[in-house]
């Protein structure tokens, strides 16, 4: 689930055959973060209804959008490296209707060097929700961007979601432990705390954050599962800058889902760029 080399851990008892091992724990677990909804279906919808298919979902986890892409008739491609994310994006797609089974097709590879065969044709890439972060560094990133140019078709679109924390937010990134939520899974009925950890480094705009999961049910042991990710935070100049140099053109910068205009206290760039 991570693009950096960092440890993802179970530390508990030691892995039996019928334990779960961490991947797909820690897919399921990206799921109910997210059971509190981001709210940025719908600018993707709406930005899809405005470029039509095909869509190119990079990093698409658990299918969280290009399911729903789908559903609403719009061929899409989901990339994603980890395994783990893609099987659940492909239960969340069993699920749905036969027409959204036929639109998505979902490929497992890393976005960083990704031509797929269907490069140049696309008329719309997204990248959502900080996965752009996630890639840890900055050359990694300004490639990410480059993959999103490469795969659209002239006058498409890319789109690409970073989260922007402001002072104060970089202030409680010392390293101190939130208690993030306990929650009930619901397809499990296991209650799962969260807990997370995370440390700034100004100079290499580095967030390193340690997430801890706790599992437990009456009656079984509890389990732990430990996540560490490096994101590295960008500006919407730098983001700017990438779309840039990965010639494409600057529609817009917003700074909400709601593509209103960024300004001092957005928390988060959305940058709209086309391939001329
Ligand atoms: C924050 S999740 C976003 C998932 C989905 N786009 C959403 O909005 O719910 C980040 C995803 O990026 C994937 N990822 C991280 N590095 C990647 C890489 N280099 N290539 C492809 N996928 C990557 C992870 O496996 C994970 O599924």
């Amino acid at each position: 689930m991570t693009a950096t080399d960092e440890p993802v851990t179970a530390i508990d008892e030691p892995v039996t055959a019928t334990d779960e091992p961490a991947a797909p724990a820690l897919a399921r677990l990206y799921d109910l973060d997210l059971a509190e909804d981001p709210g940025d279906l719908d600018l993707y919808l709406s930005i899809a209804r405005r470029t039509g298919g095909p869509v190119l979902e990079l990093a698409v986890g658990t299918g969280r959008l290009a399911v729903p892409i789908a559903e609403a008739g719009y061929e899409v491609t989901g990339v994603d490296i980890d395994p783990a994310m893609l099987d659940r994006a492909r239960q969340r797609l069993a699920a749905g209707s036969p027409a959204a089974r036929r639109q998505l097709n979902l490929v497992e590879g890393d976005i960083l060097g990704l031509r797929l065969p269907a490069a140049g044709t696309f008329n719309l890439c997204f990248l959502a929700l900080n996965t752009l972060l996630l890639l840890g560094r900055q050359d990694a990133q300004r490639e990410a961007v480059r993959t999103m140019a490469a795969h659209l078709a002239p006058g498409g679109l890319a789109v690409v979601d970073a989260w922007l924390p402001d002072a104060d937010d970089l202030v409680r990134l010392d390293g101190r432990i939130v208690l993030e939520y306990v929650r009930t899974e619901p397809d499990t009925g296991l209650t799962i705390t969260k807990a997370a950890s995370a440390q700034h480094d100004a100079v290499s705009q580095q967030v390193t954050l340690t997430t801890i999961y706790e599992q437990s049910s009456q009656g079984a042991p509890a389990r732990r599962w430990v996540q560490v990710d490096r994101l590295r935070l960008v500006s919407a100049d730098e983001l700017t800058r990438f779309a840039e140099d990965a010639g494409l053109e600057i529609e817009q910068v917003a700074g909400s889902y709601d593509l209103s205009a960024l300004g001092p206290t957005s928390d988060r760039a959305i940058l709209i760029a086309t391939r001329p």
